[in-house]
Order: C-alpha cells, then structure tokens, then sequence
C-alpha cells in the first residue's frame, strides 16, 4: 500500500508541472483529493477491508499525502493567479487584442532650443555655465556697473524678495560669478530663466529664458563678437538669415549693440511679433565695459572680452512662426505635441 501511495504521489506532482491553465489545475484536484472519485478518497474507503495491521498506518499516509497535494495545488493556482506561469506551462498570447496606446512626452521646444544653442556653441569650446535665480543686487547690477538710479532697477522691472535678494532680471550675473571664480581665457555660455514684471502680450511675459555668452582674453575684438554671433545665427536659422546690428546701450558693455533677425512670420513685412518693422531684436551684445574687469578683479589694460543675451522665447517664436509668447507657457498639448 505505501507504494502505491507514492505512485501516486509522483503522478500528482507531474500532473501538476504539466497543468497548463488553472482549469486543469481543478481536473488534477478531482482526480486526487476529489470527494467522489478522487484516488485518495478511494483508498480511504478501502481500508475496512485491509488486514488490521495495515489499517491505521495506511489512514494516516493517506490523510498526510491528502493534505500535502491540497498543499500543491493551492500553490499551482496562486502561480496562475499572480500571472507567472506555472513550471512547464505554455504561454498563450492572444494576437487579436489591440494594443496599448502609451503617450511618448518629449521637450518643450524651449528647452530644445536651448540643447541645440548649447550644442553650436559647444562646437566653438565654451563652457556650459549656470548661476541661481534667486540673486543678489550685487550680480544683478552693481557688478555689472548698473548705477542705482538706472531704470532697471525700479520696482516695475524687477522681483524684490527683500534683504537685497531678487529674482534675477537677466542672466548677466553668471559673467560675474564665473569671473570671479576663474581666469581667462573664458569662453562660456550661461542659460536659465529670467524675470521681470512686464505686462503679458503677444511678446512678453514676466518670466522668459536668456543665454548669456561670454569670452575674455587677450586681444578679444568687435570683428570676434560679429563672428561669433553671425556663425551662431546661421546655424541656427541657416545660411540666408538677415541680420543687423544697431548702436546700443548696456552700462556693463562699451561699445554695445542691439541684434535684429529678419522677421520669419511676415517675410518683413510688417506683424504684431515685429511691432510692424519686419524685425525682431534677439539679442543683446557689446564689448565687455573694462569697469566690470576692475569689478571682478581683471587687468582691464590687458584684457578685452565680448558679452551677448539671447532671448530664447524670441528666437523660437522666429524659427517656428510661433506669434504669441503665451503659447510657451500654457501647457496645452495641441500646440506642444507639434514639437
Ligand atoms: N542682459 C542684457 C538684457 O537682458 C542683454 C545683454 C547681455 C547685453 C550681454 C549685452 C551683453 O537685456
């Protein structure tokens, strides 16, 4: 009798390892622990006519293996119902189910805009350069020769956080921060976000990005920054870009000059984006002012340097003949998926 007891408990372990579906799981249960029917049951039944001996040692193998393959096939279920498969089980994909639909994400076209100018001027060695956005009154203008009765220090056109602390109204104060901390040669470009209290329309809003750019050496000149930023333009746009440069001022570059691209949306002719002047100002530039070199502790006689802010918003809206700022920054993924 106990070896027909393990005959069976060998069968039902492969009974087991072969089920292939919970289904079959159940006909293994029947066939073995099953009230009518079952094998077990059947010899349970059995032992009144066994010899006396036999009797009680055969109920209690019984009865252990019994539990033992309920045991089993509890376990074999929970395989199924945890979705792994049970050991030798076939898997079964139903070819006819349609398939998961996942939404990719991808960048804004800001920051876009932003990896590629890193990566032109990656190409001209300058270093990637960032400064924080909470900033101090020293960075944002006082380095930067800025006096305090200049304009851009009013309270309509710039954050106070108190205790002397603003939200930086331009990325110029990273020239100072990474001045301060090393050498020249420099050549580096800064991006970030940038804040002033404007009032919304189609070409301002009160937080937009810059890149700042700066090179200082011996011998740096006008005709370098004319290059440099003409290069730029080109890659950025293409060979046939319209540029001009305008007398400018900026307290912290002399001389200074203001940069204008053609206008993409009107071919030129005149457009809300461009105040109807067939031109749009992206960027900001100059010969380093040798009073920021003092500042920082440079030799202004031997030292010479160019600075220029690229308006990030601008230069997109110029390159995708996007007309309104707003758009940047409404998180509606109709116009942000097309990018
Ligand atoms: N910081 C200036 C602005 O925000 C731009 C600028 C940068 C001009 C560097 C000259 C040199 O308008």
């Amino acid at each position: 009798m106990k070896e027909k007891l393990n005959e069976i408990q060998n069968q039902a372990k492969d009974d087991l390892v072969n089920a292939g579906s919970p289904e079959e799981v159940e006909r293994v249960k029947t066939k073995y622990i099953g009230r009518k029917g079952g094998v077990i049951n059947d010899i349970i039944k059995a032992i009144p006519s066994l010899p006396p001996e036999q009797r009680s040692s055969t109920g209690k193998s019984a009865n252990i293996l019994k539990q033992e393959i309920g045991k089993w096939i509890e376990e074999a279920k929970e395989k199924f119902a945890d979705k792994k498969q049970a050991p030798g089980a076939k898997e079964i994909f139903d070819l006819s189910l349609p398939g998961e639909n996942k939404p990719y994400g991808r960048k804004h076209p800001l920051t876009q805009t932003i990896d590629e100018i890193k990566g032109i001027f990656k190409t001209l060695c300058f270093d990637i350069e960032y400064g924080p956005e909470v900033e101090h009154e020293y960075y944002n203008f006082d380095a930067l020769n800025i006096p305090a009765d200049h304009p851009s220090r009013e309270d309509f056109d710039t954050f106070y956080l108190g205790n002397k602390r603003l939200l930086r109204s331009q990325t110029s104060t990273v020239q100072i921060r990474v001045m301060e901390k090393k050498k020249p040669p420099i050549r580096m470009i800064a991006p970030g976000k940038v804040f002033r209290p404007d009032t919304v329309d189609a070409r301002h809003a009160s937080m937009f990005h810059q890149i700042e750019g700066l090179m200082v050496d011996e011998g740096v000149s006008f005709s370098d920054l004319k290059y440099v930023l003409t290069l730029f333009a080109q890659s950025y746009f293409g060979q046939d870009i319209k540029m001009r440069f305008r007398p400018s001022f900026f307290p912290f570059t002399e001389p200074s000059a203001e940069i204008d691209i053609s206008c993409s949306l009107c071919k030129g002719k005149g457009c809300s984006v461009c105040s109807q002047s067939g031109w749009v100002e992206v960027l900001g530039a100059g010969m380093v002012d040798p009073n920021v070199f003092d500042t920082v502790g440079y030799d202004s006689e031997k030292y010479t340097g160019f600075a220029f802010g690229i308006g990030v918003e601008r230069l997109t809206m110029l390159k995708y003949g996007i007309d309104n700022i707003r758009l940047f920054f409404e998180n509606d993924l109709r116009f942000l998926s097309q990018f």
